[in-house]
């Protein structure tokens, strides 16, 4: 384990749990840095800051339930103030890539909802240019090999992720491919792509979502504004 790293991570979601008031529903996020959020905030309902979860992935849901966050379903949810989640990379434009831990359309959901986003990261996830993690699509079953068609004559590299020796299932029961584009390809334009072909549930591309960043760095956390913000 990167202990630097860990720390960065537990840095961002510390500074992230600041935003948590009294009364909110909050996107609880997926990932390792967001289980450090989780526990943050569980610590803080421990000592009298009531709020309401809503968790983006069973692994989020089970870790507050266990820590006496009380959650909430869909369709009990009004408003959702804000959403805490994870990133696998971020450029300057504060467009990012997410889904390596396979959350990506739960994630989206509730991050389109939320009022206000904040991505936390250790500074690993802040890159020049988007591409070097492999991007997430996510498909239904049946649709899988002829998405995986379609990506590869796009002269991209698609693979099934797999887990235990079998296809890697999201919680909604569908498949992912990983997906490494040729460089210099604008994500943007081939994650909009990608999303109109028949069988894509939805892609790891969280455009400019955020409403800022907590970020940890080897000189401490910094959060920064988003000032292009779109949902
Ligand atoms: C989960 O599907 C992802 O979007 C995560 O939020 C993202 O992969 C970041 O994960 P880590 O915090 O574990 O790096």
């Amino acid at each position: 384990m990167d202990h630097k790293k860990e720390q960065q991570k537990q840095q961002a979601a510390r500074a992230a749990a600041d935003y948590i008031k009294e009364g909110m529903t909050i996107g609880l996020g997926s990932g390792t840095t967001s289980r450090y959020l989780i526990r943050e905030a569980g610590k803080r309902y421990g000592q009298g800051l009531h709020f309401y979860g809503i968790a983006t992935s069973r692994d989020s849901e089970q870790l507050a339930a266990s820590l006496g966050i009380p959650l909430l379903e869909p369709e009990q949810a009004g408003k959702i103030h804000l959403a805490i989640d994870g990133v696998d990379e971020i450029d300057r434009e504060f467009r990012a890539v997410k889904g390596g831990g396979g959350a990506l359309l739960r994630e989206k959901i509730i991050a389109s909802w939320a009022e206000e986003v904040i991505w936390i990261m250790d500074e690993s996830k802040l890159v020049e240019r988007l591409g070097a993690f492999p991007f997430p699509v996510e498909t239904v079953p049946f649709g899988m090999p002829f998405v995986k068609r379609r990506i590869a004559d796009m002269g991209a590299v698609p693979a099934l992720r797999m887990g235990d020796g079998k296809s890697y299932l999201t919680d909604s029961g569908n498949f992912i491919l990983d997906v490494q584009f040729a460089e210099n390809t604008d994500i943007s334009q081939a994650a909009e792509q990608i999303r109109n072909m028949p069988g894509v549930v939805e892609t790891g591309y969280f455009g400019q979502m955020c409403s800022r960043i907590a970020a940890g760095t080897s000189s401490g956390v910094k959060v920064m504004e988003n000032p292009h913000r779109a949902v």
